[in-house]
């Protein structure tokens, strides 16, 4: 099978591109700034541009995208809107207007910040979106316009993306932050105020590949089972970490100012992909002592 993995220099891109080569797929890897270095051919590109993109589709020829490409910076987003859009919502539509041309299967990947973060229980796939910040609102648009122009893709949505960078296996996202911190022997603010299911990249990208190679489409949380605070998700990383005398204190989000507002109850609900593929997602300790 080939797969063209956009966004393999960024953190989940990256997971699924070694996860993708480490089954035997043949693996074209695009990325943007810088190579990634992966043991594959690669590309670079520009998602804004769609004849670019069109162009290197038909060069290929996949039978499977995988879109990681994103503006992720989510207060970069907020003070620069139509870099926003033309990333995240154009891109978005040229990928899967590309894959859709070349009859090869789509799968996007989407956010938490669709939704406004009041509900107290999980957000299920149906529940109805709506976005608090530009991040949030260009995703889905990105969203919506695939579903447009591509007869069946599948949206991945996932939530607090951390994990390790490849190919350099270096520590990315929160748990990068939590453990420069415990090493400095700096204290740690924590939020008690906020809940997230956080996406392990390495269990994300191998959720990605079965959805894949079990030719689903439609609309799919993806993330660990778990429904933690930031506060509960660095007790657990100094812990599994060792730093036993780490300073861990509460913090709240209003503490932080920052340029886009962040929901304050993203948790999601996993049901539907554990039924598709009959096995369980995996719990925030499992992903961490994988991780650490
Ligand atoms: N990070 C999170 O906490 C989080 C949470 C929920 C959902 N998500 C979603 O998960 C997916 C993967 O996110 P991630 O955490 O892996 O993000 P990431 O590490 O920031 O990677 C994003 C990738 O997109 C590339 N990119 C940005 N602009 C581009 C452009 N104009 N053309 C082509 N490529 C471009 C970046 O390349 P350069 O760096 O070279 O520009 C980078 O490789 C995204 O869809 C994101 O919205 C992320």
């Amino acid at each position: 099978m080939r797969v063209l993995v956009v966004g393999a220099s960024g953190l989940l891109g990256g997971n699924v591109t070694s996860v993708a080569l480490g089954r035997g797929k043949t693996v074209t890897a695009v990325y943007h700034s810088e190579d990634p270095g992966f043991d594959c051919p690669s590309h670079q590109i520009d998602i804004t541009a769609s004849t670019a993109v069109d162009d290197l589709v038909t060069e290929v020829d996949p039978d499977a995208i995988i879109n990681c490409a994103a503006m992720t910076d989510v207060d970069g987003c907020e003070s620069d809107p139509e870099q926003a859009h033309a990333v995240n919502a154009d891109g978005a539509e040229h990928v899967a207007r590309a894959a859709d041309s070349v009859d090869a299967a789509l799968i996007h990947t989407s956010t938490d910040y669709v939704f406004d973060g009041e509900e107290t229980a999980p957000y299920s796939e149906n529940a109805e979106p709506d976005p608090s910040q530009v991040y949030g609102e260009s995703k889905l648009t990105g969203e919506r316009r695939v579903r447009e122009v591509h007869s069946d893709p599948l949206i991945a949505r996932l939530s607090f993306v951390y994990g390790r960078s490849l190919p350099d296996g270096s520590i990315s996202g929160f748990p990068a932050w939590v453990l420069e911190k415990a090493r400095k022997g700096d204290s740690i603010p924590l939020f008690t105020d906020q809940r997230v299911s956080p996406s392990y990249a390495k269990a994300t990208a191998k959720t990605l590949l079965d959805l894949l190679e079990a030719d689903q489409e439609g609309t799919f949380n993806v993330a660990s089972r778990s429904c933690v605070t930031p506060s509960e998700f660095g007790e657990l990383i100094v812990e599994e970490a060792g730093f036993a005398d780490a300073t861990l204190t509460e913090s709240s989000m209003s503490d932080v100012d920052r340029d886009a507002e962040r929901p304050q109850y993203t948790c999601l609900d996993t049901t539907a992909v554990e039924e598709a593929l009959g096995r369980p997602q995996s719990t925030l300790e499992e992903d961490l002592a994988d991780l650490l």
